[in-house]
């Protein structure tokens, strides 16, 4: 079976992600700049074999969706795609779908459109969600830090921008395996030569080369979250980001992270709760094809993570006297972060609130509420 054949698990966590998070970036962020644009470096056909949405389609879908909404937001697409074949199947998938969007397919490698899509299609403040899903290496580390440079920094407003990218751990490991690879007949040599090139531009810099040859265990650990710690640190403005791991089948070794680099909290808020439902999803689609039991039925988990919640306000509160729940989201949360939700989190105040542990009407939405003891 091919890639594109059948959507696998591990793909309906990021896809559960982007439809559910994308719509929420458009229309925050376009109900005051008007046109945002969803730049998919690594499109591929579109959609998989078996109907399925790939991320060009759920961003269609988005796109019409917020145009049918008739408000001020629009949401344009920029999808990439090198493979001859995938591109084409891409432009049908379009051309069959494209009622009521805007849309352009590049065909080309994404290192050398993204810079031409930077400088040529983009205004200034249009803001931008950019999602790199490559199968291996992603684009060079310069030009991720290029799409960033958009954003805020102290002295320039900026747009809106948010990077949410795949590092695949295999393209990783694949990759960085040709540094002391014992080629004896020059073309190999060549290309190993060659896949060490790309893997410097993409990581900006030689620095993971003593991390990979240092054997430990957890090496290509290191390496993610040094070229995570190297994005936040060289691109300008104050960024936060998320890093999930994600298994291609329950409860089985990692195969990618999903790492989102965002400026704004409520953004941290919303990819949260995005999170927590794909989880959900993916659960539930990955227990139907691996043929597992529920053995923990939604009811009787979300009623953990509420008592949890409970614990961890009140523990956060014991060292506070009032806190906003986005700005504590790793303790509100604690050990069911990425499962549970606003929802929980509100049943958890009411529970406080009703037993006088906290004055806070948990009303409204909570990211920003102040909870008072
Ligand atoms: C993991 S798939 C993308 C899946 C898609 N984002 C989705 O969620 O449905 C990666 C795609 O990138 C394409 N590709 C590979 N190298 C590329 C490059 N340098 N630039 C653009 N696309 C590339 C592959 O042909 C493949 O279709």
């Amino acid at each position: 079976m091919t890639f594109f054949q059948q959507q696998q698990a591990a793909a309906v966590l990021k896809h559960g992600i982007l439809k559910r998070y994308l719509p929420v970036f458009v229309n925050k962020t376009g109900s005051q700049a008007g046109e945002v644009a969803y730049i998919d470096c690594y499109a591929g056909p579109g959609q998989y074999e078996d109907g399925s949405d790939g991320s060009p389609a759920l961003a269609l879908a988005t796109a019409q969706a917020v145009a049918k909404a008739r408000g001020r937001a629009s949401l344009s697409l920029h999808l990439i795609e090198k493979n001859r074949k995938q591109f084409d199947q891409l432009g049908d998938f379009l051309d069959r779908h494209d009622v009521g969007a805007e849309w352009v397919a590049h065909h080309g490698s994404a290192k050398d459109v993204v810079p031409e899509i930077l400088r040529y299609d983009l205004k200034p403040r249009t803001p931008v969600f950019a999602f790199i899903d490559p199968f291996g290496l992603p684009i060079p580390f310069d030009t991720v830090i290029d799409i960033m440079k958009r954003g805020r920094t102290s002295g320039r407003v900026g747009a809106p921008t948010e990077v949410l990218l795949n590092f695949t751990l295999s393209g990783i490991r694949r990759n960085a395996g040709q540094l002391d690879a014992r080629a004896t007949m020059p073309a190999n040599k060549k290309a190993a030569a060659t896949t060490v090139r790309t893997m410097n531009n993409t990581m900006g810099g030689e620095w993971w080369q003593s991390i990979w040859r240092s054997e430990a265990e957890d090496r290509v650990d290191q390496i993610r979250s040094e070229y995570s710690r190297r994005l936040l640190e060289n691109a300008p403005g104050g960024w936060a980001f998320f890093d999930i791991d994600v298994s291609d089948r329950w409860q089985g070794p990692v195969s990618y992270h999903l790492l989102l680099f965002t400026q704004h909290r409520d953004g941290i808020w919303a990819f949260h709760e995005a999170l927590s439902s794909a989880q959900e999803e993916y659960r539930t689609y990955c227990h139907g094809v691996e043929g597992l039991l529920e053995l923990e039925p939604l009811e009787e988990r979300a009623a953990k993570w509420v008592a949890h919640i409970e614990e961890n306000v009140e523990r956060i509160l014991r060292e506070e006297e009032k806190f906003k729940p986005v700005l504590r989201i790793d303790r509100v949360f604690g050990d069911a972060f990425g499962e549970a939700r606003e929802k929980h989190l509100r049943t958890a105040l009411r529970n406080l609130k009703r037993a006088s542990l906290i004055s806070t009407d948990p009303k409204g939405q909570l990211a920003n509420l102040w909870i008072h003891r």
